[in-house]
């Protein structure tokens, strides 16, 4: 305890002190604050729930994209072959004047289509299929193609070169920092071209989101129900590594993400 009272963790040593012939001459007590030191193992405990937190997360999401295509997915093709299979019925079982009363069966398999689009899609935001087949480098290609498609904003990616081999939770957590970052050019940036680059070196692993939009003025106050550069932080850092976001007004936006190899990759 404090002088004042308060408590504290504390390493003490207390050690006896003899003379010559042994006799005792009292106790030299040494008390070391262990407060800060404390407090580190707390944050490393919390860093590495949070990450754990990250990984139960991914892993959960994983599932149900797996659950969702094979279950949901196969019986949604089955669905679509009875419907065909009952139009054959049909056809040859009621008269022509009735038939088209009927709800045409080739609406019902449009929806039924539409359905499967639907489904894909939340599978593959739930957990981007082509990251587990053919890794982050294709996944990202990908994304920019789809980018570009969708917003008219020509989409560039770097990221040939070897292949990174990362952890499953560094691969998905690099690509939902890219994927923000290409929603956030969508939907503010009014840019003409953005550039997805993915490298590395002996120790690290890049990956940079380039615009050359309107940019904005990093010293502004937060939204509060702003998300998407906060959550692209944590991602990162939880990973060992750091985010940067540059711009000012008129020079675009640079988002990059610097991540220690060490811990991220997996050894073949
Ligand atoms: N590429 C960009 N170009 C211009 N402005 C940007 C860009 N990226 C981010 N910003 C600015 O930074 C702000 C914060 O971005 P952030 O992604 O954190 O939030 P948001 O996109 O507004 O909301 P959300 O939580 O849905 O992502 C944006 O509101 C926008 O003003
Ligand atoms: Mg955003």
């Amino acid at each position: 305890m404090r002088k004042d009272g308060t408590r504290f963790w504390a390493n003490v040593v207390i050690t006896a002190i003899h003379d010559e012939r042994g006799v005792l001459l009292g106790f030299a007590k040494v008390t070391r604050d262990m407060t800060s030191r404390k407090r580190l193992e707390e944050l490393e405990r919390s860093h590495l729930a949070s990450v754990q937190i990250g990984q139960a997360r991914e892993s959960e999401q994983k599932r149900i994209a797996r659950e969702l295509h094979d279950d949901l997915g196969q019986q949604i093709t089955a669905l679509k072959m009875s419907v065909a299979l009952r139009e054959v019925e049909l056809v040859q079982q009621v008269p022509q004047v009735y038939r088209e009363q009927l709800t045409s069966s080739a609406e019902l398999g449009e929806q039924i289509d539409a359905m499967a689009v639907s489904l894909r899609r939340i599978a593959s935001d739930l957990r981007p299929p082509l990251l587990d087949d053919l890794g982050l480098e294709a996944a990202l290609e990908l994304m920019a193609e789809g980018f570009e498609h969708r917003y008219g904003v020509l989409a560039r990616c770097l990221a040939g070169g070897e292949a990174l081999c990362l952890s499953d939770l560094a691969s998905i957590s690099l690509y939902r920092v890219a994927q923000e970052a290409l929603t956030n050019v969508a939907r503010h940036a009014q840019a003409n071209e953005v550039t997805i680059s993915l490298s590395r070196d002996e120790l690290y692993c890049y990956l940079r989101i380039q615009d050359d939009g309107v940019g904005f003025e990093l010293a502004g106050t937060r939204r509060p129900e702003s998300f998407g550069l906060v959550g692209m932080n944590e991602r990162i850092q939880q990973l060992g590594g750091t985010l940067s976001v540059e711009s000012s007004p008129g020079t675009g936006v640079t988002v990059a993400a610097k991540l220690p190899l060490s811990g991220i990759t997996i050894t073949a």
